[in-house]
């Protein structure tokens, strides 16, 4: 959500307070938030704890000579990629409705441009009310997206639908929500185009509990396809073992080992693009233990066989073959060297190096890489993994517009 705009509308309900933490977290992935209030909000949550946690200045009124000088509302309505109200209450539901505009809030969801997503909370009657159903059903006509209700206990002490849904549950549908007009900008510059992508390690089990593994986080993988979706690329990533949440937008495979790893990879093919940004286990245990194995008297030997390379088998694909296949170099010396000998070796158009000496990249923030390509080898400076993931996004939307429907080069 790095870069985003949401205009957040607070409407007045009790469940208001529950906003403070969706500023957070919408804010901890990136976004930037302003918010306006209205009256009723005031009274469950104050301006000033909305402006500190937005860090933005907060609008309640629009009559407010501050206000209107400073950021009128047709503005406010504009800048933003997507507007949110939550809580909605069934009042501000039936103002959106009829286009009333007897307020900030009011005013701007019926100035704006932008796509509106509510998160409705109400008592379980006034939420089943025909006239409440009537006015979610128009919305959903207008385009409007509705996520939620909860169902659960209310906080009038009623049992039903009505509770606002969780903030991490809403920013889930906000981050979808942006990801998926991402993908129908006709604009977005990797429409229609297919990639795979590999993140993560891979896990080769020794018996049902202990495994090999290494260090990776899946940050940059991840990362990669999250910038590729932005862009509207149709991405499949397939994921070993991490703790990096699934990027919206991408249709995820979790996988644990290499073969199944490589399964995954077949399946998915065919596609335009493939990026093999996977840690991958070069040796797996030739008979993995069914039970767990005891302790004895000697330590047991592992008889240990080599991985498939998953690289090097796609990029051989013969006419399945992807045809810009990017694989990742990571070098504890002779950086470009090796990256060069594995460019040709594993038969792909471009690698990513990066030195790992001292385990200078596993889990870190940023990443020092050289894209090495048959044409040369470009320098990029120190850069966070979102930024190389960028990178590295506009260079593949670059090589889509010149040769895309040719050879990669
Ligand atoms: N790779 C792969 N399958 C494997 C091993 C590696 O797909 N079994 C891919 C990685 O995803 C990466 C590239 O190959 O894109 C290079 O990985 P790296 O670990 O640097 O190379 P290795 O093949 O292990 O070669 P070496 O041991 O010589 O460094």
């Amino acid at each position: 959500m790095k870069d985003q705009r949401i205009l957040l509308i607070i409407s007045g309900g009790i469940a208001a307070y529950k906003s403070l933490e969706l500023i957070r977290r919408l804010r901890e992935q990136g976004a930037t938030v302003r918010c306006i209030l209205t009256q009723a909000a005031t009274e469950f949550v104050t301006p000033l704890s909305v402006a500190a946690l937005s860090a933005q200045p907060v609008y309640t009124e629009i009559f407010s000579l501050k206000d209107e000088s400073e950021m009128g509302h047709i503005r406010l309505s504009r800048e933003a990629d997507l507007v949110v109200v939550a809580p909605a209450t069934g009042d501000i539901l039936a103002k959106m409705v009829l286009g009333i505009a007897d307020d900030l809030a009011t005013a701007t969801l019926l100035a704006t441009n932008r796509p509106v997503l509510v998160a409705p909370a109400m008592n379980v009657h006034m939420w089943h009310n025909p006239a409440t159903q009537r006015n979610i059903a128009q919305l959903q006509k207008d385009g409007v997206t509705i996520v939620g209700p909860a169902e659960g206990p209310l906080a009038d002490g009623e049992f039903g639908p009505g509770r606002v849904v969780e903030p991490p549950v809403l920013v889930e549908a906000i981050r979808g929500k942006l990801a998926g007009l991402a993908a129908d900008d006709s604009s977005a510059p990797l429409r229609g185009a297919r990639v795979l992508v590999t993140s993560g390690p891979t896990h080769e089990a020794i018996d049902p509990v202990r495994y090999i593994a290494n260090r990776s986080s899946g940050k940059q993988g991840h990362a990669i396809a999250a910038a590729l979706a932005r862009l509207g690329a149709q991405v499949t990533l397939v994921a070993g073992p991490t703790q990096e949440p699934n990027p919206p937008g991408v249709q995820t495979v979790a996988v644990e080992s290499a073969s199944q790893m490589l399964a995954a990879c077949q399946a998915a093919l065919p596609t335009d693009i493939a990026i093999f940004a996977a840690a991958v286990a070069d040796w797996r245990v030739a008979e993995a233990s069914g039970d767990k194995i005891k302790k004895g008297a000697t330590a047991p030997s592992l008889h240990l066989v080599e991985n498939p390379d998953i690289l090097a088998t796609i990029a051989t694909a013969g006419p399945r073959r992807p045809k810009l296949v990017i694989g990742f170099a990571a070098e504890t010396d002779t950086l470009i060297d090796n990256a060069r000998s594995k460019l040709a070796r594993k038969n792909c158009d471009w690698i990513v190096a990066n030195s790992v000496a001292r385990g200078a990249v596993f889990g870190q923030a940023d990443n020092l890489v050289h894209l090495v390509t048959a044409s040369g080898v470009e320098d990029w400076p120190r850069l966070s993994k979102e930024e190389v993931a960028e990178r590295l996004a506009r260079r593949v939307t670059d090589w889509m517009k010149t040769s895309g429907n040719k050879d990669a080069g």
